[in-house]
């Protein structure tokens, strides 16, 4: 092997190297870690270019299948256009070196050298690196200008070192240095994130689908999401998921809101690992620990205080249905009565209690029984705009003729998430709000998806001024997709038995940890305006961008949930789909996913977000025409 670093086709001190990005020409280029078969082609490239010490073909296979995980292909169309090979030094295990770079000729001055770079540093095997090493001969002056310009982009040192003086060549050879860039902290980390996303070379083209094999062998046909999103995940950060081929995916979906800071945030996660390492307690069933009593002052302190909410918290299981359940069993319990209002196209979950209350009648045929004691009544703008679907149930609640049994509580979500981004207006939910009152039905705001907050302030109800008896959070309570969730009920309502509702999961230590660390983006009102700031931004876009394109759809949310629901009722899954073949992941929702739901994380940058909604446009183009890129 030669220690010797050279840019393909630069003859010394003439070739060029990264020019300015021409952002056109790269957007059809796509990344990926090399895997054996690419080990001739691999070999080929370096052969062709003439300038690069060239090893056999035998070595580049051996490369491909040894290190491949640390070697990056740039392919546009089926060519491969470059490569860097490299490798993490076992005697300096904080670096990941460069042992070969190479650009294929039509690719010089184009910025892809420096796009390389970055895309192999965010290699699965390369992201924990704090230094990118490399070695140069001293008349090699574009890779030299190549790795300092690199240096300046992430804004951190390029010490050069004498390494291989030439006397130790057995031919001339001039003397490599060490470069030595870094440190690859976490601003710089972001820096290189952010030129990254900053070229529409990240839209790629779909190339081969990882091996999926064994999810479609070994498991159940009840796979939902994996279908429309076929990739394998291996590594994310903040607003961006990558998979085992080194592809990089927007997200838009933000795990169906359990993702609200985004992926791996930095804060929580330093608060996670700092935990564990001091091996803080996993478990505790509802024991008292230190991680529970910090979430529980702080929770009281930063988010029930200031808005002078006085709830007892319950911690049932972890996901968003235990706390649905445990509150329909306390509120039947506290009332005696057995029936609960719930509305049309609402979603509380897959448990039967939960289902009882959910709109969508497939999902309500899998319970294989009878989904009883609850009455489901018109949602906000289920008869039409015209109508004010509250006058309904205050008629049923208030007329002895009805039939309807006194309920013991009204279920309801601000914003119908899954049921297609319907948003119930602040009048009609202060006026459910008088209205359970005066009939002494308790009103349970299910905040499980857009709580935490999605819509901008922390709870999703504040803004209509209200004050639920009994509200329900999970999904992105720990900050981090760690399973939490939480129900809050007026001090009154408390009237639970000692253990008569209880779990193995009830309050999870780390996702405490995390969860305490999350409500540090809430003692300011900074995320809240951003989300707010950004809503707006995305929607007036949407908005824009629809009409501009002559296209049948209404745009509808609030904050960081927008949904746009199509006229023709296939259009969001076709778009939702060349998203994704775009690199990005965004879902569909509604009886039949008729709508095209954003859900980022709050704290994605406005960056991120246009070149999101970029995508969104040109998916749109392309399924009005018919295009796939795949099909392409
Ligand atoms: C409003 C709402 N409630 C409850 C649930 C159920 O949560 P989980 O899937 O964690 O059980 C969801 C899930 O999407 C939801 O959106």
């Amino acid at each position: 092997m030669t220690g010797t670093m050279m840019l393909l086709n630069t003859k010394g001190k003439t070739g060029k190297t990264a020019g300015s990005a021409n952002a056109a020409d790269a957007a059809n280029v796509r990344f990926r870690a090399a895997r054996r078969e690419d080990g001739a082609a691999m070999w080929a490239l370096v052969r062709s270019a003439g300038t690069l010490e060239v090893n056999s073909a035998y070595f580049y296979l051996l490369l491909a299948s040894d290190f491949g995980h640390t070697c990056l292909l740039a392919e546009r169309g089926k060519k491969l256009v470059g490569v860097v090979i490299g490798y993490r030094p076992p005697l300096d295990p904080e670096a990941a070196f460069v042992w070969q770079i190479g650009l294929a000729p039509e690719e010089q001055g184009k910025g892809l050298g420096q796009r390389l770079l970055g895309e192999w540093l965010n290699l699965p095997a390369n992201r924990d690196a704090r230094w990118l090493t490399a070695t140069v001969a001293l008349d090699n002056a574009a890779s030299r200008r190549l790795f300092e310009r690199f240096a300046v982009s992430c804004a951190v040192r390029c010490e050069q070192l004498e390494h291989f003086t030439a006397d130790l060549f057995p031919h001339e050879h001039e003397a490599e240095q060490l470069f030595r860039i870094g440190p690859l902290d976490a601003a710089a980390r972001e820096a290189i994130q952010r030129s990254i996303s900053n070229s529409t070379s990240n839209i790629q083209p779909m190339g081969d689908i990882a091996d999926m094999t064994v999810f479609e062998q070994y498991e159940s046909e009840v796979r939902g999401y994996c279908r429309n999103f076929p990739a394998v995940f291996d590594t994310a950060k903040g607003a961006w998921m990558i998979d085992t081929e080194g592809r990089r995916y927007l997200d838009f979906f933000a795990g169906a809101g359990v993702l609200n800071y985004g992926h791996n945030p930095d804060r929580i996660k330093e608060a996670l690992v700092e935990y564990l390492m001091r091996d803080g307690i996993t478990h505790t069933l509802d024991m008292y620990s230190v991680a529970k009593q910090h979430f529980i002052e702080q929770f009281q302190q930063v988010i029930l205080a200031p808005r002078g909410l006085n709830y007892k918290m319950q911690f049932p299981g972890p996901t968003g249905t235990n706390a649905v359940e445990a509150a329909l069993k306390l509120a039947r319990k506290v009332t005696g009565r057995e029936r609960v209002v719930s509305f049309t196209n609402a979603f509380h979950g897959m448990t039967l209690g939960s289902l009882a209350v959910t709109g969508n009648g497939f999902k309500r045929a899998g319970a294989g029984v009878p989904l009883n004691h609850t009455v489901s009544v018109p949602f906000d703008g289920y008869m039409g705009e015209q109508v004010d679907t509250l006058d309904y149930l205050q008629a049923m609640l208030t007329d002895d003729g009805s039939g309807m049994d006194k309920p013991a509580a009204v279920i309801v979500e601000t914003v119908q998430a899954e049921g297609g981004v319907n948003v119930a207006c602040m009048q009609w939910l202060k006026r459910l709000r008088e209205i359970t009152e005066e009939h002494g039905v308790l009103l349970i705001v299910d905040d499980i998806q857009v709580g935490c907050g999605r819509t901008g302030k922390f709870f999703s109800f504040e803004e209509a001024g209200i004050v639920p008896d009994i509200v329900t959070l999970s999904k992105s309570l720990s900050g981090y997709g760690l399973p939490l969730a939480l129900v809050l009920f007026k001090p009154e309502l408390d009237q639970w038995a000692p253990g008569e509702h209880n779990g193995t999961f009830r309050g999870h230590c780390p996702a405490f940890i995390t969860a305490t660390a999350a409500l540090s983006f809430w003692q300011n009102d900074w995320l809240s305006k951003a989300v707010q700031a950004k809503g707006r931004l995305a929607t007036e876009r949407l908005q824009k961008m629809l009409k501009n394109l002559g296209v049948k759809a209404e745009v509808r949310g609030r904050g960081l949930i927008i949904g746009v629901s199509f006229e023709d009722v296939a259009f969001a899954g076709q778009v939702s789909a060349a998203c994704f073949e775009r690199g990005m992941i965004i879902e569909t929702a509604g009886i039949n996913d008729e709508v095209l739901k954003l859900l980022p994380s709050l704290t994605i940058s406005e960056e991120e977000l246009s070149k999101g909604l970029d995508i969104i446009e040109q998916s749109i183009k392309a399924t009005m025409k018919g295009d796939s890129l795949s099909a392409a």
